[in-house]
């Protein structure tokens, strides 16, 4: 049998993901910010510093993508620069993002903005941060402004990015900012962000009804859902499949749930229920965004819940490599019946060594999802190069570009998987060249 390329649909999308705090540096007025300041608080006591310096050399870093056959790109908007001050805006930084989002059209990549990535304004943090129901509100009244001033140059909004991962993260691990220790309050910052992103849906529509892209429609708005496969580790064990169920049930069906039917309904043992009704967040997804990156095994005894499968190959991160997880996760996604984007997936390994098969076997994977009927529009890559990865400091490298942050200048290298990706891009399929230099056979 003679091999075929597998073919993605017409107009497929393809392009990278990065957000502000990781790749622009400089941002001294956000939680994040401050929270690296504690001793211990990141790995090898990093600092996101100067990151990147992609606040100044997006330009270039754009030409990257685009000369790798980029189409679009994942970039998002930092609070703290465009409203340092409460009902403040900041001129120079506004125009600053539409230097961006005209570089980005320049170089022929459709802007994907995320609105609220995981960094608030200290502003925000001092008065409560998403405790607060006030914050809901000016999360609002920003994304209006954005929508406002940038609407008719942005294709599509993501209003927040993984709002289960930001709350467990920060209010129950208590590992990234604010550093809380507390279930009950990481339920209800959750709750506060899928409000948000309801309310922040229906004010992006009424303010940018401008058609960005000449497809005769408006900016598509949406989220972006972190989904790992959940399973028990031992599947004889009651309690690992309780919680692995618990798990699955607070931290990837109800969010999906509440953005379709309004009814936000959390619950996890030992800790006060939320359930809230949000007319605004019904029906509130115009796409959902998918960031895929591995399975968990769950544990319901012992000091760490999540585990790697035993004897599975890992990432620099400890993570699985399963490729096989994006279809299983796209296929979950795909039953809400809405166009989908895989908004984040990628690899931590510095050395590209397994990354190349990897990225190539999960884009088969994500092949083979389209064939299922999921309607997935476009793919971006974690992430355009190497950069600041929150709680792991340096550690994690998800880049396509390698940066060296030991040289002020921050030099980018291109490893063999941008090249691979080009190639894939470009084709708009995956060919058996390609695949063969992957070291796979199609
Ligand atoms: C996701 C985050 C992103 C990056 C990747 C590795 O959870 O959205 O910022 O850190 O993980």
């Amino acid at each position: 049998m003679t091999a075929v390329p597998r073919r993605f649909p017409d107009g497929f999308r393809w392009g990278a993901a990065t957000s502000a705090h990781q790749v622009e540096g400089g941002n001294h007025a956000n939680d994040w910010w401050r929270f690296e300041e504690r001793p211990g608080a990141i790995r090898d006591g990093a600092r996101s510093g100067d990151a990147c310096l992609h606040y100044q050399r997006f330009e270039r870093d754009f030409a990257l993508a685009a000369a790798d056959a980029h189409t679009a790109h994942r970039l998002s908007f930092e609070w703290s620069r465009i409203e340092p001050a409460p009902g403040r805006f900041d001129v120079a930084a506004v125009a600053h993002y539409h230097e961006v989002l005209a570089a980005l059209r320049r170089h022929g990549l459709q802007p994907l903005v995320t609105l609220h990535h995981f960094t608030n304004p200290l502003w925000i943090a001092d008065r409560g941060g998403w405790e607060s129901r006030d914050t809901v509100d000016r999360f609002v009244e920003f994304a209006r402004f954005c929508a406002r001033e940038f609407g008719g140059e942005v294709d599509w909004w993501c209003t927040v990015n993984e709002p289960e991962v930001f709350a467990f993260r920060g209010w129950s691990e208590g590992v990234w900012p604010p550093g809380t220790r507390d279930d009950g309050l990481a339920l209800r910052v959750m709750a506060h962000q899928l409000e948000a992103h309801g309310r922040a849906y229906r004010a992006l529509h009424e303010e940018d009804t401008r058609d960005a892209d000449g497809d005769g429609r408006a900016a598509m708005v949406g989220f972006a859902k972190h989904l790992p496969q959940l399973e028990p580790e031992r599947a004889w064990f009651p309690p690992d499949v309780v919680r692995a169920w618990f798990e699955n049930r607070v931290f990837n069906d109800a969010v999906l749930e509440a953005a379709v039917t309004g009814e936000i309904r959390l619950s996890i043992p030992g800790a006060p229920a939320v359930r809230r009704r949000v007319p605004e967040l019904e029906r509130s997804l115009d796409y959902v965004g998918l960031n895929y990156y591995t399975r968990w095994k769950v544990r319901a005894l012992g000091p760490e819940p999540h585990v790697a499968r035993r004897g599975a190959a890992l990432t620099d991160l400890g993570w699985e490599i399963y490729p096989g997880g994006l279809e299983e996760s796209l296929v979950r996604v795909g039953r809400l019946g809405l166009p989908v984007l895989v908004t984040e997936h990628g690899f931590a390994d510095a050395r590209d060594a397994f990354r190349p098969r990897a990225l190539v076997e999960s884009l088969l994977h994500l092949a083979r999802a389209i064939e299922r009927g999921v309607d997935v529009r476009g793919y971006f890559h974690w992430s355009l190069m190497d950069n600041f990865e929150w709680a792991d400091g340096y550690h994690g490298r998800f880049g396509l570009y390698r940066v060296d942050f030991t040289r002020p200048d921050r030099p980018r290298e291109r490893t063999r998987s941008a090249g691979i990706y080009a190639r894939i891009a470009a084709a708009n399929a995956i060919e058996p060249e390609v695949a063969a230099r992957a070291g796979l056979a199609l």
